[in-house]
């Protein structure tokens, strides 16, 4: 049997809430949220698709925290009313809105009795994953932040689309702030097993070549959606759900999330994006792929500006 507890009932909570029923990935999914009637009323909601899916039944509630006691994972995915872009498009400025709340849900997850995996999404992700890692006091490891997963399949699926092969053979990584200093390690991208550097002497016309117009776009195409239609959900709630994966049946899946660097990439003490290699107890190790001098430096750019912002918030 496995059980997740979600943190914040909201758009990104439901939507994975969603996906793990939809496709059958765990037996137990606990919901937390201050609202209790908006929670309830999701909880049916959501009982109400098992009887017209293939998924087996489930228990599906809302719940307190002495639920995540007995959690495989915990997912936190709560934002402070306050906590808005206000056209300011940047996620570190939710940092200070968000960080007293997230602070006091990590103390009382853990006055559960708590040792599973936190799974963290609440934004700015890398800098919140470092906050629940410090108050928890769990081995670092057990707390990982969805980071540049999302970016990731951002890019993949633009790259997809240039080349009309399937996203799921696009190999590689945007690596750093799941924010606006991430980079894609364009170095070793490929399509296939064919390095995108070759594929690109082949079709010097794509627009492909041109590595930081698709920067650009991995960084803004979250604010378009978010001014779109006012949240990002079903990317988002899909790397929880890939993650929920590789950890409840130990995958030992290499993926780039928000882990704690111990000088990894020459970068240590902060929570970044990264190649991961994750399985039941969450980030068994750090993988360390081959990047270009300007991808290096971009990455330790991009870990100053992180560690800025955690060494901003009163310890
Ligand atoms: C996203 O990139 C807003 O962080 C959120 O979808």
């Amino acid at each position: 049997m496995t059980k997740v507890a979600i943190i914040g009932a909201g758009a990104v909570g439901m939507t994975y809430a969603n996906t793990l029923v939809a496709a059958d990935l765990i037996d137990e999914i606990a919901i937390i949220d201050i609202n209790k009637e908006r929670t309830e009323a999701n909880a049916w909601d959501l009982r109400h698709s098992l009887p017209y899916l293939k998924s087996s039944a489930k228990q599906i509630y809302s719940a307190d925290y002495e639920t995540c006691q007995n959690a495989d994972i915990v997912v936190i995915t709560a934002n402070a009313r306050a906590a808005t872009f206000d056209g300011d498009m940047d996620r570190l400025k939710l940092l200070e809105a968000n960080v007293s709340m997230i602070k006091s849900i990590t103390e009382r997850v853990m006055a559960s009795g708590f040792n599973g995996v936190f799974l963290v999404a609440s934004n700015p992700v890398d800098v919140i994953s470092q906050v629940i890692a410090e108050v928890s006091g769990l081995p670092k490891g057990q707390v990982i932040g969805t980071g540049t997963l999302l970016e990731t399949a951002r890019l993949r699926d633009m790259i997809a689309e240039e080349v009309v092969v399937d996203p799921k053979n696009i190999h590689g990584y945007v690596l750093g702030e799941h924010g606006n200093s991430s980079f894609a390690a364009w170095s070793n991208l490929s399509i296939g097993s064919l390095p995108l550097t070759k594929w690109l002497e082949r079709h010097p016309e794509s627009k492909l070549a041109d590595f930081d117009y698709f920067d650009n776009r991995v960084r803004e195409i979250g604010f378009d959606i978010f001014n779109g239609k006012g949240n990002t959900s079903y990317g988002i709630a899909s790397v929880l759900a890939r993650l929920t994966v590789a950890i409840t049946r130990n995958e030992q899946a290499l993926l780039p999330v928000s882990a704690y660097m111990t000088g990894h990439y020459g970068i240590k003490d902060v929570y970044i994006g990264a190649p991961c290699v994750i399985g039941k107890n969450g980030v068994r190790e750090i993988f360390e792929v081959e990047l270009s001098e300007k991808e290096a430096t971009a990455y330790k750019k991009s870990a100053a500006i992180l560690k800025e912002n955690f060494s901003s918030i009163k310890h």
